[in-house]
């Protein structure tokens, strides 16, 4: 067990934190530290930092370690030189992917019935092929993996998986709630089932779940959409008893995040308790190796480790990287991407998801008989609403806003994000999510034809302005659908039809789903981060057709049919109205 030595008087006092032998990544001396992984990682012999450490070892780690010590006394400065690195690697390592076996998910069959209810034929035929792609994005992890973990990255999970495609491999956690509501769309409840089982495991496992499928990943998690999952299953199926079965795990997972990523903050008397992200390990991301060496280049041993931590929070946030984890020297939110302070920020999303959390598991322990559980949770909730409203709600504004811990102050740029407790219901007066509504239209934020950027801001970051994400939109949709008022229903509509729109078009023209889309041009993948924008894509598909679902019988393919679309209705009753 690696010593963590970390040491923060308050949160008050987060510049004063020692960082000293915090844990590596994983304990793999392959694949999470060590110098085959720091030699390979800076040959830059691969496009993509994480196709190295993907890597399956043809022998078990000690013989490659030992190889490679050998290979190295006889290199000069026992740096290996390129191409007796890329010898090395053929004789002891396959390329990645070896650890799958193709596997179509039994339960998938044509003509889902939600498939019914989509109007414009051009759009049913659409959700038919996304429908189809999940037999694509199917995985079955090898019976190997689990004989010989030693011998991979990979994480065992025993049931197969739908992976959100391109580089990403494996299953990722936030990315499966969207996964899974469109497989729950799709009837294949049995793959929806595998799937959360293997989060259950893996809660059981390390206590709370990986960000994704690989062992460089075990120390970090990602929004915890478990319980939401759990919820979108039962509301499918109403199985009380896989209800009863998972939720001892689900408390479990909440008390990862109550224990480890909580923070007391004191505000005009009272004490509020709100969670962040926050990672203590240490070294560069070994997926990302060198973007993470070159960034902290010049900085003191202190600092690196500082931002390698900062930056793995951002990971953990899903938001890697955006401007909104930026806190300059004087604590504002600017900068660069070597200002990623995550840690220093209390998010509004995370909140309003363990506010939803709170509800559901109350609920939860309700269907189930257990009153004096579901009072608890309520309590919790309503703790929850009171700090969210202290500390994130900005009465003028009307909106909610990520809170700087060490500033004491809310930053006020637009995201997404906050309106994440309209989404969640998590907010205490009717006005508020009107408010909410005023407050978005002056924003700036919808102005653009293909939907909700994640900022107004252009760092070049994936995670802002032009980007648009699925679960972004998703949340947004939602969010405005359930309010009261009409105006906010209609713009509900609004976002879903323009994101539609720019899926299909960009379907249209390249055939495919990507991970992200720009909110100009038309039908324009996103860009920008640490990678090529990717093809696949499981949460893309599965918010797609949830819009489909939902919004089916008035959704147009777009164009001018968008028009034809709102005015149609109003033919139609003027035709009433004549005869
Ligand atoms: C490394 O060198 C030692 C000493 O020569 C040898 O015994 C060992 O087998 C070598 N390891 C490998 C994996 O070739
Ligand atoms: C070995 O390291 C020294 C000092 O870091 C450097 O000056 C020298 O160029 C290196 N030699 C080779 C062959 O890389
Ligand atoms: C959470 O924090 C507790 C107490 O500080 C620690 O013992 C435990 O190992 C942590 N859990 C995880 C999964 O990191
Ligand atoms: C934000 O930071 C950039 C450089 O990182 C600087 O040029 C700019 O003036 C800053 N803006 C504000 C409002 O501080």
């Amino acid at each position: 067990m690696h010593k963590s030595l970390f040491l923060c008087l308050s949160t008050v006092a987060l510049y004063a934190c020692v960082y000293a032998a915090l844990p590596p990544p994983c304990d793999s001396e392959i694949f999470c530290t060590g110098p085959i992984l720091h030699q390979v990682q800076t040959a830059k012999l691969f496009d993509d930092d994480k196709y190295f450490v993907d890597m399956k070892l043809r022998e078990t780690p000690d013989v490659v370690l030992s190889a490679f010590r050998n290979l190295s006394n006889e290199s000069p400065n026992n740096t290996v030189p390129p191409a007796k690195l890329q010898e090395f690697l053929s004789n002891y390592f396959e390329k990645p992917g070896t650890e799958f076996e193709s596997w179509t998910p039994p339960d998938w069959h044509t003509e889902p019935k939600f498939l019914g209810g989509i109007a414009d034929q051009q759009l049913r035929n659409w959700a038919a092929q996304i429908h189809n792609l999940w037999k694509s994005l199917g995985r079955k992890i090898r019976t190997g993996v689990k004989d010989h973990p030693e011998l991979y990255s990979q994480i065992y999970t025993p049931h197969p998986v739908v992976v959100p495609g391109g580089r990403f491999r494996e299953l990722y956690y936030w990315d499966s709630y969207w996964v899974i509501n469109g497989l729950l769309l799709s009837e294949m409840t049995d793959t929806a089932h595998g799937m959360i089982q293997n989060f259950l495991y893996l809660v059981n496992r390390y206590g709370f779940i990986p960000n994704g499928g690989r062992i460089y990943y075990e120390r970090r998690s990602q929004p915890p959409f478990l319980t939401l999952m759990v919820d979108s299953y039962y509301r499918a199926t109403m199985d009380k008893e896989f209800l009863r079965g998972a939720l001892p795990t689900l408390e479990q997972e909440y008390r990862f995040w109550m224990q480890n990523r909580s923070v007391a903050v004191t505000l005009n008397g009272a004490q509020h308790v709100l969670n962040r992200y926050h990672v203590q390990v240490g070294s560069p991301r070994p997926e990302s190796y060198t973007d993470d060496l070159e960034l902290a280049e010049g900085l003191t041993e202190d600092r690196k480790e500082q931002l390698w931590m900062e930056l793995k929070a951002g990971a953990e946030s899903g938001w890697d990287f955006t401007s909104r984890w930026y806190v300059d020297r004087d604590g504002q939110n600017n900068g660069t991407l070597g200002d990623t302070r995550t840690s220093q920020i209390l998010p509004t999303d995370l909140n309003a998801l363990l506010c939803l959390t709170e509800k559901t598991l109350a609920s939860f322990h309700r269907i189930l008989g257990d009153g004096d559980s579901a009072a608890q949770y309520d309590q919790a909730a309503a703790r929850r609403l009171e700090a969210i409203e202290s500390l994130l709600w900005d009465a003028e504004r009307g909106a909610w806003f990520d809170f700087n811990l060490v500033t004491h102050s809310k930053h006020f740029e637009f995201y997404p994000s906050n309106l994440a407790p309209v989404w969640a219901q998590c907010y205490s007066g009717p006005q508020m999510g009107e408010k909410a509504v005023q407050y978005l239209k002056s924003s700036g934020a919808l102005q653009f034809p293909n939907g909700v950027p994640t900022s107004l801001r252009e760092s070049g970051q994936q995670w802002d302005y032009p980007n648009a994400w699925p679960p972004l939109q998703h949340m947004f949709i939602e969010g405005l659908s359930k309010l009261p008022s009409e105006d906010a229903k209609q713009l509900a509509f609004d976002l879903a039809q323009r994101w539609i729109k720019t899926n299909w078009l960009a379907y249209m023209k390249y055939e495919a789903m990507f991970e992200k889309y720009d909110v100009n041009g038309d039908g324009k993948p996103g860009g920008g981060g640490e990678y090529e924008v990717q093809l696949g894509f499981g949460w893309t598909n599965g918010v797609a057709l949830q819009l489909l679902d939902q919004y089916g019988a008035t959704l147009t393919s777009g164009g001018s049919r968008v028009l034809s679309g709102l005015l149609l209705p109003l033919v139609i009753s003027a035709t009433v109205m004549l005869q």
